[in-house]
Formats: structure tokens, sequence, C-alpha cells
């Protein structure tokens, strides 16, 4: 069956922070997307495809601006009960509201029934694809993997690994951890639209045996994704330091198990040393920048400037419940102001490309999602520049369509969020 969208389109070709923003992608005030068996098969006028393919269904959605889906890739699908709780930096707030919420993932129908909400909610602000941690149980990652099948979702997951300093009924061991993992890998990884994260949760929570059992895992398994924690906070990066005396710093801990390369992403990375910012680019391992969850846990500002013009691959990311939104705008919104706090304002392009592109690039998918192009998923948004009258009228005044997307950036909402394709099906819930 071929689909036809119709709407502004807006369509990457380069990255921003390679070119100038401004040239970075195509856009078409009257445009359209050709869909065929999931597939984007023509992009184009929608004057000139409706002509080449009249027998199309045709979605006409008026002025909206079709975009590739959000790409969300980091977070926390179990700590949607406990967003927004109040007060405490990152060790006393996984201690005090993270890991009793964790717990209740024992039972396996509330991890699917949370499963299910947090794929509500991340479909209804427009994000196609998320890379969830579930909690140390495998049942929460089957959990969020079968929602996902159910949906055709294309998403990765894994089961935290953490053997130490958690409560009990929130550890596993070096060889449970290792083996349930395995187990999962093998149902879940590669099975229609759904890649397995090796998962160990960060190194304060996993012995060095657990963190060896998960390089070696990766490696049995070098095309499932690594996900874990870095230089979040201060108090963290000490606490490791005593953990692993030997390691020159805290991604030092993640290369001896081999827990860095391409495919590995880092939550954070804030607080980096010289040699940790050089040895994430050796590495061609990835950052998950998490900018509501670094103001609102209180952790710092990531210099994603920085690490682009270095070349390392960052993608933004929620940190839900960390973070405090699960609307990826205003993700970029938070983008924008910590680099505003930074001295480097990031360009709508950028901030855009950057929850889209830059999110599809460090999970190594961005030959499949993240960009509006022929030949990739048709996994895609249909956002409403005029949803809200404050929006409608600052779009209305927009010069061009970096200012219109700017004004969706800073005051858009799941209001804006007009319809969601997963594989060219309507999936808006
Ligand atoms: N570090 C280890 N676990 C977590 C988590 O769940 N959230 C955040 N923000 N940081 C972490
Ligand atoms: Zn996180």
């Amino acid at each position: 069956m071929t689909l036809l969208i119709l709407g502004q389109t807006l369509a990457f070709e380069a990255d921003p922070f390679a070119v100038p923003p401004e040239e970075s992608a195509r856009h078409a005030s009257r445009g359209g997307v050709l869909v065929e068996d999931g597939i984007v098969a023509a992009l184009g006028t929608a004057d000139d495809l409706r002509a080449a393919h009249p027998d199309a269904r045709i979605v006409d959605m008026g002025d909206a601006l079709i975009s590739a889906g959000f790409v969300d890739c980091h977070a926390h699908y179990p700590q949607t009960g406990m967003i927004a709780s109040w007060g405490r930096r990152l060790i006393d707030w996984l201690n005090g509201y993270t890991f009793p919420e964790e717990l209740r993932f024992a039972d396996p129908a509330y991890a699917r029934a949370q499963a299910e909400l947090y794929l509500d909610l991340t479909l209804s602000n427009g994000t196609t694809t998320p890379c969830a941690f579930a909690t140390v149980h495998p049942e929460s990652a089957e959990a969020i993997f079968a929602a996902a099948e159910a949906r055709g979702l294309r998403l990765a997951a894994g089961k935290v690994m953490m053997d130490r300093n958690a409560p009990d009924g929130l550890r596993d061991t070096p060889r449970t951890g290792y083996d349930q993992s395995k187990a999962l890998i093998e149902r879940w990884h590669g099975r229609g639209r759904l890649t397995y994260a090796v998962t160990p949760r960060f190194a304060p929570t996993s012995s060095p045996e657990q963190l060896e059992a998960a390089g070696a895992l990766w490696a049995e398994h070098p095309d499932c994704l690594m996900q874990t924690h870095l230089s979040e906070q201060p108090e963290e990066i000490a606490w490791v330091r005593g953990l692993y005396p030997d390691d020159a710093d805290y991604f030092a801990v993640y290369e001896r198990f081999g827990l860095a390369g391409p495919g590995a992403m880092m939550g954070h990375a804030i607080h980096l040393t010289d040699r940790e910012r050089a040895a994430i680019l050796a590495t061609g391992s990835g950052v998950a920048h998490c900018p509501t969850s670094n103001t609102f846990i209180g952790s710092g500002l990531c210099d994603v400037a920085g690490l682009k013009a270095a070349g390392v691959p960052v993608g933004l990311a929620t940190d839900v419940g960390g973070g405090s939104s699960f609307s990826m705008l205003a993700t970029m919104r938070a983008a924008y102001e910590v680099g505003q706090l930074r001295g480097h304002p990031l360009h709508p392009a950028q901030l855009f490309w950057l929850g889209t592109a830059g999110s599809a690039q460090v999970m190594r998918i961005a030959d499949k999602v993240g960009t509006l192009a022929v030949g990739m998923e048709a996994d895609l948004v249909a956002l409403d520049l005029a949803a809200t009258p404050v929006l409608a009228q600052r779009t209305g005044r927009a010069r061009d369509v970096w200012e219109a997307l700017f004004a969706l950036i800073m005051l858009g909402d799941d209001r804006a969020v007009r319809q969601v394709w997963a594989a060219g099906k309507e999936v808006r819930p």
C-alpha cells in the first residue's frame, strides 16, 4: 500500500555541526513523503508526488511540519512513575526515589503496565525510537520489548546489570547478570525492529567481575549496543575513584573492561578530564546528552559544542525520570539553555538534528531512522507549528523555517504532535 503524506517537510542532508546550520537541511513549504511498505520511497513537492502517484492514499497534514520521528538515546522507562521527585542529588535521588520504584518491577504485570504507559507517553510526544534502561529484572526488559514489538516500533533496551551498592531485590550477580542478559539477547536482539543494549548501570553499582562479564557479553555480541552512565556528578566521580583506585579515571574503568567503542553510549559525560575526552573520541564511543536531567538533578552543563567539534558522536536524551520531561522538544529547549550557560547557544538545526539523526548515530541506526530520506524507515512525526495561540502568533511572524522551528522548540509540547508513524503506520496513542 502506498501512502502519500503532505505538509511542510524538513530533511537533513548534513550534520549541522559540520556545515553552516542553515545549509544542513532541505525544507519544502508544500512537500510530500511517499511511503511504500514502511519505507520512504520518494520525497518531493506535493504537486509532483500527487501527479506521479495518483493511486496513493493521501494524508494531508496541511501546514504541519513532517520530520523524522524523535530518537531518545537514553531513558529509564521504569522511572516513569517517579519522575518529578524533589530536591536530591544523584546518589540520594537513586537511593531515595529510584531504587524503591525499580523494586516494583519484580512484578511482571506492573512492568507490562508501565511499559505501555511509557510508550504512550513517548509516542504522544513524537518519539518513535527510545533507547531504554529496564531494571535488574529480566521481566522488565521482556515487558518493554514485547510492548514495542506489538506497536511496530524500532527500540533498543537492556536489563540493568548491578551487583553492589543497591538494595536487596535489586541486585544480580556477575553470573546471573550475564546469563539473563544473554538469554534476552537470544530472544530479542535483531527480532523485527528491536536491538539489545548491554546495560551495566554504572561503575559504582557493578563489581569489577560484573563489568568484566558485561564486556565479555558485548564482545560476544558486538552488534548489540552498550549503555551506561559516565561522570554525571562530582560525588559520583569521587566514589568511582574510591571503588576503582587503580584506574586513571572514570572512563578508564569502562575501557579496561571492553565497555568502550562504537555503539557504547555514555549517559551525561559532563565532568570529563582531557584524557577522558580524548579516549572517548579515540575509542569511537558516543555520548547521550541529557540536559533536563542535568539541570534537574543539579549535575552540571555538558559541553556539547566542544564534544561535537572534537568529533565525538552525541545524541539527545530525556533520561526520564532524572530528566523532567518525556518531550524531546522540552529536551531540545533545555539543551539550548545549557548551551547558553556555556556560551554556545545551539542553532535550532543543531537541536533538531541531535534529537533525531544525532541520537540515531550514537545508536548505530542512522542508516535506518533519524533522517527523512529515501530508503529510510518511515518513522515520522507531523508537528503543528500553530498548535497553540502563542505558537501560532510566533511562527506566523517567523522569517524562515529555522525561526519557526526555534519557536516550536521553545514553546511546543505534545499538543504540537499531530500524528506519528512507525514504519508508515499511524501510532499516535
Ligand atoms: N546513574 C546511575 N543510574 C542512574 C539513573 O537511573 N539516572 C541517572 N540520571 N543517573 C544514573
Ligand atoms: Zn540515565
